[in-house]
């Protein structure tokens, strides 16, 4: 394994993870790619001729999670898994989720290269739906698997025109009993996802790779404000029932309750805000907001839905609205395996990178995986911290590195 590094072909990858970015639903270089939409559908197709290109079995359940699996040496062993996720959102870039496939897939064909014969084997997975866009919910096809979301949960998901899940798994040709998606614990033998930071501290730093040790307590609500609408010129300021200013209130309760646990490591957010109708001499009659709250302390967390709790009491009553917070998902924090992170730590010296053991803060499919298999992750640098925008950023040195530790590891793994 000393010369994985060598073997690494960056020039490949980067042109394969610029093909991809030129699959969108928005002009690129901007990168939107929703669930099972038309630029979802292609960018699976892509990924998997890439895939099959490498000589990897290639295969799918019935929500689209896919498994490119290059056999080892002993079939019976359960695999070692690695991968990440392909879908972004509205505005987004080309790396976060990308590079831990087709890192996933380069780090593979690196060992191929090098004539590396795997005991376990070693299979890529691109997950289904990391991102919240179609069904509000992030890590679909990783929840599922774990079977943290039920089947019962799964048949209620809709997009906002009302189309359900099994409508668009359906029409995406997705097909198959929704319930055999679940695997049991052991399905993998281990797993280790490789992703952009999406932080600044890597870079910040001049560190070439992050172990995670921890991935932060993500929780999200729906909540629908019901007020009054009505002639913004007729009707005066007592009385009235604006469920905009009533939204108004509560994200800043939100806000405050995030900042006052006295924790950098808490965030709160408010990244939807639809007001209907929606008329510049219109009272807002509805408000329908998203919720978004992390914490690496999952008690603190629930600390910050607790004073937003008490704050859709008090406001609601004040104000006369009528408010409903439906919880979507409270996943508890992630602490990774010991021994994949000894395994990435080994790699990283023996790659001559630099290296910190560090918290992912932004949540991914590891999360979940990590509930049937011991999961690490393997963080490297994106420029400023951005990440969720079409700026996005990271040097094919960093994915370099990244690449070369990720292959490094998954040989280890897959020798025991
Ligand atoms: C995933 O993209 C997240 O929102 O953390
Ligand atoms: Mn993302
Ligand atoms: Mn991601």
């Amino acid at each position: 394994m000393t010369d994985s590094g060598a073997s690494l072909s960056i020039d490949r990858l980067m042109t394969e993870l610029m093909e991809l970015a030129q699959i969108s639903e928005a002009k690129p270089p901007v990168v939107t790619r929703v669930v099972f939409g038309e630029a979802d559908m292609r960018a699976r197709a892509y990924v998997k001729e890439l895939c099959e290109a490498a000589g990897l079995a290639v295969r799918h359940d019935a929500i689209g999670n896919t498994f490119a699996r290059w056999e080892g040496s002993d079939a019976h062993l359960a695999p070692v898994g690695t991968g990440s996720h392909i879908d972004a959102i509205p505005n987004a870039g080309l790396y976060d989720g990308c590079v831990g496939v087709l890192g996933g897939l380069e780090a593979i064909r690196v060992l191929q290269q090098l004539g590396y014969k795997p005991r376990r084997s070693i299979e890529l997975v691109i997950f289904t739906a990391e991102e919240p866009t179609r069904f509000g919910i992030g890590c679909l096809g990783s929840r599922m698997m774990a079977n943290v979301l039920t089947l019962k949960q799964a048949l209620t998901l809709r997009d906002k025109e009302g189309r359900s899940l099994e409508e668009w798994r359906e029409q995406a040709g997705f097909t198959g009993p929704l319930e055999s998606v679940a695997v049991p614990a052991g399905r993998f033998h281990q797993f280790v996802e490789m992703h952009i930071e999406q932080g600044p501290y890597l870079e910040q730093e001049q560190l070439d790779v992050g172990l995670v040790t921890h991935i932060a307590a993500p929780a999200s609500q729906r909540i629908v404000i019901e007020g009054e609408g009505g002639h913004a010129g007729g009707k005066l300021m007592p009385g009235r029932k604006d469920a905009l200013a009533a939204a108004a209130e509560l994200i800043l309760a939100l806000e405050t309750a995030a900042k006052s646990t006295g924790a950098i490591d808490t965030v709160g957010t408010v990244g939807v805000c639809e007001v209907f109708p929606g008329a510049v001499n219109s009272i807002p009659s509805r408000v329908t907001m998203t919720t978004d709250v992390r914490d690496i302390d999952g008690v603190r967390r629930d600390g910050v839905l607790t004073a937003l709790g008490g704050a859709i009491e008090e406001v609601g009553t004040r104000r006369g609205v009528k408010i409903a917070a439906e919880l979507i998902n409270a996943d508890p924090p992630t602490t990774c395996d010991a021994a994949i992170l000894a395994a990435l730590e080994e790699s990283a010296k023996q790659a001559g990178k630099r290296y910190k053991r560090m918290v992912a803060r932004a949540y991914h499919d590891s999360s979940f995986v990590s509930c049937i298999a011991p999961t690490a992750m393997l963080f490297i640098p994106c420029r400023g911290g951005v990440s969720h925008r079409p700026d996005e950023y990271a040097s094919p040195e960093w994915i370099g590195s990244g690449v070369h530790v990720l292959a490094r590891t998954l040989a280890a793994l897959s020798a025991q």
